[in-house]
Formats: structure tokens, C-alpha cells, sequence
């Protein structure tokens, strides 16, 4: 193999590469991965930054809400994550109740994801209380992302799954809060369901990447859920989500096929299975053939 055939491995992206993308205007991709085969894929495609949602609740652990997601299971998640991407930037959620009751619970947790479980940077949702969270995660050296908009944790408190900021008070709101978010430190911020126009003012009034989910095409990134982006989501998507494959109907159709194989015979043949030396087989047919040992 000659110099020019060996392919460079591909470098983490670090925070600057990915402040870098919004000020090139270079449009930044995040997806959702619970698992390690997810987040090589993720990698192996060019992915910028995997996030370890605490959507997990609904895909993963097949709940109706993020709320019941614990410390410990984003742990795992985030671990299976985190051991694959060579190149993509690890963000991984911090769960409801993780970061709300104090400061120095929120940076306990923050550092358990990053120490323990090896991700690059956490998530938070929310302004208000949260900013004092993140101020603390950040000054323990921890990059933070934020999230404000439909806030999944607080859905109850915001009257549901629903789009917000579609009023101007609540749009100007937003602003503040996405403003107070990077002054507190955030690195990027996600903004979920909230009207094209919002997010596009948001995006103006600070210096940070936004990653839009159901926010349009002004944010200088865009985030999907895993399972929604690949047809795995039994129960139909939200209406921002494009699905680019339907791989739940692939994976029926395979497994379909194989119980039908196991039940007619036709799996295992003969390529499927390991064989003896003739020697040893012999050996053992002769074994079996001759004198059955007497009973005593
Ligand atoms: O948990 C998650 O997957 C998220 C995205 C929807 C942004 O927070």
C-alpha cells in the first residue's frame, strides 16, 4: 500500500471545529444513537455529533414520555455510544430530576456522563433554574448544550407536545433565553418546535450554532431522532420529522423470512454448520456402532 492509498483516520471534531461550521455557515448534522452499532454508522457517515437523548425513554425503553429516564440508564447508553465514534462529538442528555434539585447535583451528574460513561459534552433543557446548572457544569470544565422550545422533560408544564414561541411575547422570550444560555456558557444550542421565524431570530441574536429539530432552516444545524429518521417508530413521527428509511419494514420482512426458514427447514443447510475431520468422525461412528456397554 503506497503512501497516497492509506486513508488518514478521521480526527475527533473538537468544540472550535464545530463554532467553526456556524461561522463558515457550514450546516452541522446531529443525530440520536442509544447504542454502539448506531454510533459507528452515525460515524462511519460523516455525522458531527451524536446525542445520547433521554428520547431513549420512547424509542428505546418503549415509555410515552423522557421523564422516567434515569442516571444510571443514560449511563449505559451513553458508554455504548461513546466507545465507537472515532470523528462525531458525544453529547449525551442529562435525565429529568439529574441537574434540577441543585448545582452541585447537576455537576456530580455531568461529570459521571463525561468520566464514567465518556462523553464529550451533556445536554440540558431549559432556561430559568437551568442557567445557574450550566454556569456550574461549565466551570467545572464540562461543555453544555442547551435546549429550550418544546422541552420534552417539562411537556405537562408546557401544556403537551406542542410547538412554542408562537406568540411574539413568547417568540422574544425565547430570544432571552437562548441569549442567557450562551452568556452562561452553552456551546450550541438545540431548539425544538418553535416557528422558522423564531428560530432564525434566535440564531441572529447569538454567536453559538443552533441545532433545530421542527425549527427550520435558519438554525445553523438540524438534530433528528434516530428512530424516526429510519422508520422505526411504530407509532407514526412528528410532523418536522423526514423519514429517509423505512428499516422497521426491512427488519420485519427479514425476520419473517427467517422464522419462516427455522419452521420449514430450510436454515440451517449445510454451509451453516461445522464439520469433523473424517478420521474423527469415523472414529465416532464406529463408536457408536459397535458393543452397547453391558448394564451391571
Ligand atoms: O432526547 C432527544 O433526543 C433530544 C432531541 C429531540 C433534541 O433532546
Amino acid at each position: 500500500m503506497s503512501d497516497s492509498d492509506r486513508l488518514d483516520p478521521p480526527v475527533k471534531l473538537r468544540l472550535p471545529d464545530i463554532a467553526g461550521m456556524r461561522a463558515r455557515h457550514q450546516p452541522i448534522v446531529m443525530v440520536t444513537a442509544y447504542d454502539a452499532p448506531s454510533a459507528r454508522l452515525a460515524d462511519q457517515a460523516g455525522v458531527d455529533m451524536i446525542l445520547v437523548g433521554d428520547s431513549a425513554g420512547t424509542t428505546v425503553l418503549v415509555g410515552t414520555s423522557t421523564v422516567p429516564v434515569s442516571m444510571d440508564e443514560m449511563l449505559v447508553f451513553t458508554r455504548a455510544v461513546s466507545r465507537s465514534p472515532t470523528r462525531a462529538l458525544v453529547v449525551a442528555d442529562m435525565p429529568f430530576g439529574s441537574y434540577q434539585p441543585s448545582e452541585d447535583l447537576a455537576v456530580a451528574n455531568a461529570i459521571r456522563l463525561v468520566k464514567e460513561a465518556g462523553a464529550d459534552a451533556v445536554k440540558l433543557e431549559g432556561a430559568g433554574r437551568t442557567i445557574t446548572r450550566i454556569s456550574g457544569i461549565v466551570e467545572a470544565g464540562i461543555p453544555v448544550m442547551g435546549h429550550i422550545g418544546l422541552t420534552p422533560q417539562s411537556a405537562t408544564l408546557l401544556g403537551g407536545y406542542r410547538a412554542q414561541g408562537r406568540t411574539a411575547d413568547a417568540a422574544e422570550r425565547l430570544v432571552r433565553e437562548a441569549v442567557a444560555l450562551e452568556r452562561a456558557g452553552c456551546f450550541a444550542i438545540v431548539l425544538e418546535a418553535m416557528p422558522a421565524l423564531v428560530a432564525e431570530r434566535i440564531t441572529g441574536a447569538v454567536t453559538v450554532p443552533t441545532i433545530g429539530i421542527g425549527a427550520g432552516a435558519a438554525c445553523s444545524g438540524q438534530v433528528l431522532v434516530w428512530h424516526d429518521l429510519l422508520g422505526l417508530s411504530p407509532g407514526g413521527v412528528p410532523r418536522f420529522v423526514k423519514q429517509y428509511a423505512d428499516i422497521g419494514a426491512a427488519i420485519a420482512h427479514a425476520l419473517r423470512a427467517y422464522a419462516e426458514d427455522v419452521r420449514t427447514g430450510a436454515f440451517p443447510e449445510a454451509q451453516h454448520t461445522y464439520g469433523m475431520p473424517d478420521a474423527e468422525r469415523q472414529k465416532l461412528e464406529e463408536r457408536s456402532a459397535g458393543p452397547k456397554p453391558t448394564a451391571r
